[in-house]
C-alpha cells in the first residue's frame, strides 16, 4: 500500500525549501514508488505576493488541505493550525511528516504529528542562532526536540543535533533544498519592470528586506537603520520589496529617504535577478543570506546573530549587528572592492531534494 507524506508549508520561506522534494516525489511516483504526498497549506502567509506567485513561478501543485489560519499572535496561530491540522489526520491520518525551517507553522505541526504518532522529519533541523527573543529560534528547539529524522543543511546543524542527545542515525546530512530551487530556476530569473524603468545596470544598486521584529516594530530603531543605510550607499538606488511587517511601520513613520524605492514583496525570480545584479543586499533574513552566498553577491546580515554561520565563514555574507552606526565600515570595504569572493558550503548542489527522498524511501519502505 502507498504511504502519505504530510509535506507541511505555511510561510513564504517554506515554499522554495519544498518544492524540490515535491518534484522529486512526484518523479519516482512516474517510476512506480510507493509514497505519495499531501501538501498542507497552513494559511500563516495568505497574499498573494506571500504565497500564491511562488507556487505559480516554481510549479507547485495547488495544496490538497489548506487550513486557512490567517493572521494572529503566536499563540493564536500555532493552536488554529493544531487544532485544523489534527483534524486533518483524525479524517486520515498519514505515515510521516515532514515539516521545513523554522517558522510557526513548522512547529506547530511537528508537536500536531508527533502527539498523533505520525514520525515528523525536520528539513533544516539543527541550526541554532542562540537568540531565543526570536520566535523562529523556539520554533527551531521545539521543533528538533520532538523530531524523530533530521535532514540537515550543514556539519553545525549535525554537532547541535548530536549536542542535543540525537543519535546518529537519524540525522542525514543532505545539503539545501533552498539552494536547489535556486540552481533550478537561475536560468529563469525575470527581470522585473522596475528595471527599465528606474533605468538600472549591474552592480549599481542595493536590494534590501527588513522585516524582523526586533528591526522593524519600533519605528524609532527602524528610522535609524535606514537612515543609516541611506547615508552609506553613495546615492545608489536602494530597492527595498517591503514586507508587510514592516509596511505597517513605515505607515506610522510617514515617510522614509528618498534613496528606497519601496515596492511590493517580489515573486522569487524577479526577486533573485535584482539580488543577482545587486552590488550588496542588505537584509535580516536567514535564507537571503543562503541565496547571496550562492551567487556570490555581497550580503550584510542586520541582525546579533545567525543560525547559518557558513554563510559568514565560507559565504559572502557579515553579521552587522542591529547598531546602524556599525554599517559605515563594511560599506567603506564594499565601495573599495575589498569584500571577500566566498565559496559555496559543501553538499549546496542542488541534490539536497533528492538525498531526502532517498532517505524517505529507506525509512517507509524498508
Ligand atoms: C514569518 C516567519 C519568519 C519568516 C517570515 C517571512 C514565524 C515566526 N515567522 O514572519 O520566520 O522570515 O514569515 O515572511 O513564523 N501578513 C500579511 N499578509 C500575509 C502574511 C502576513 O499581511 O500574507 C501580515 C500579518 O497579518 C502580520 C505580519 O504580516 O501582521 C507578519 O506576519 P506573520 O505571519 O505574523 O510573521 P512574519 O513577520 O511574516
Amino acid at each position: 500500500m502507498s504511504k502519505i507524506v504530510d509535506l507541511i508549508a505555511g510561510a513564504r520561506p517554506n515554499f522554495m525549501k519544498i518544492a524540490p522534494i515535491i518534484r522529486e516525489l512526484e518523479s519516482r511516483q512516474q517510476e512506480g514508488q510507493k509514497i505519495s504526498y499531501r501538501l498542507v497549506h497552513t494559511g500563516q502567509h495568505y497574499d498573494h505576493n506571500m504565497s500564491a506567485s511562488f507556487f505559480e513561478q516554481l510549479g507547485i501543485p495547488q495544496p490538497q488541505v489548506n487550513l486557512d489560519v490567517g493572521s494572529g499572535s503566536q499563540a493564536e496561530q500555532t493552536s488554529a493550525i493544531m487544532q485544523g491540522y489534527e483534524k486533518i489526520l483524525f479524517q486520515k491520518p498519514s505515515q510521516f511528516c515532514l515539516v521545513v525551517g523554522d517558522v510557526t507553522s513548522t512547529m506547530a505541526c511537528a508537536i500536531t504529528a508527533q502527539k498523533m504518532g505520525v514520525p515528523v522529519g525536520h528539513v533544516e533541523g539543527g541550526i541554532r542562532s542562540g537568540d531565543r527573543g526570536m520566535p523562529e529560534e523556539i520554533n527551531r528547539i521545539a521543533t528538533d526536540v520532538i523530531s524523530s529524522y533530521f535532514f540537515t543543511t550543514s556539519e553545525t546543524a549535525n554537532l547541535n543535533l548530536f549536542k542535543l542527545g540525537v543519535s546518529k542515525e537519524r540525522i542525514f546530512f543532505v545539503g539545501n533544498t533552498m539552494i536547489d530551487t535556486l540552481l533550478a530556476n537561475e536560468e529563469k530569473f525575470a527581470k522585473p519592470v522596475l528595471w527599465n524603468q528606474l533605468g538600472l545596470s549591474e552592480k549599481n544598486y542595493f536590494v534590501i528586506t527588513l522585516h524582523r521584529p526586533n528591526n522593524v516594530d519600533q519605528t524609532d530603531g527602524f528610522f535609524r537603520i535606514l537612515n543609516a543605510i541611506a547615508e552609506g550607499v553613495r546615492g545608489l538606488p536602494v530597492i527595498f520589496p517591503v514586507h508587510p511587517r514592516s509596511a505597517k511601520s513605515i505607515k506610522e513613520l510617514g515617510s522614509i529617504p528618498p534613496v528606497f524605492v519601496m515596492v511590493e514583496p517580489q515573486p522569487y525570480l524577479e526577486f533573485n535577478f535584482l539580488v543577482k545584479h545587486a552590488k550588496a543586499v542588505i537584509t535580516d533574513s536567514g535564507g537571503i543570506t543562503e541565496e547571496a552566498t550562492v551567487m556570490g553577491v555581497p550580503c550584510m546580515t542586520m541582525r546579533d546573530s545567525t543560525e547559518r554561520p557558513e554563510t559568514i565563514t565560507i559565504g559572502t555574507n557579515e553579521l552587522i549587528g542591529t547598531d546602524p552606526d556599525a554599517l559605515k565600515p563594511f560599506l567603506d570595504k564594499l565601495f573599495a572592492g575589498d569584500w571577500e569572493k566566498g565559496g559555496i558550503p559543501e553538499k549546496w548542489d542542488g541534490r539536497a531534494g533528492k538525498r531526502i527522498v532517498d532517505q524517505l524511501e529507506q525509512i517507509l519502505c524498508n
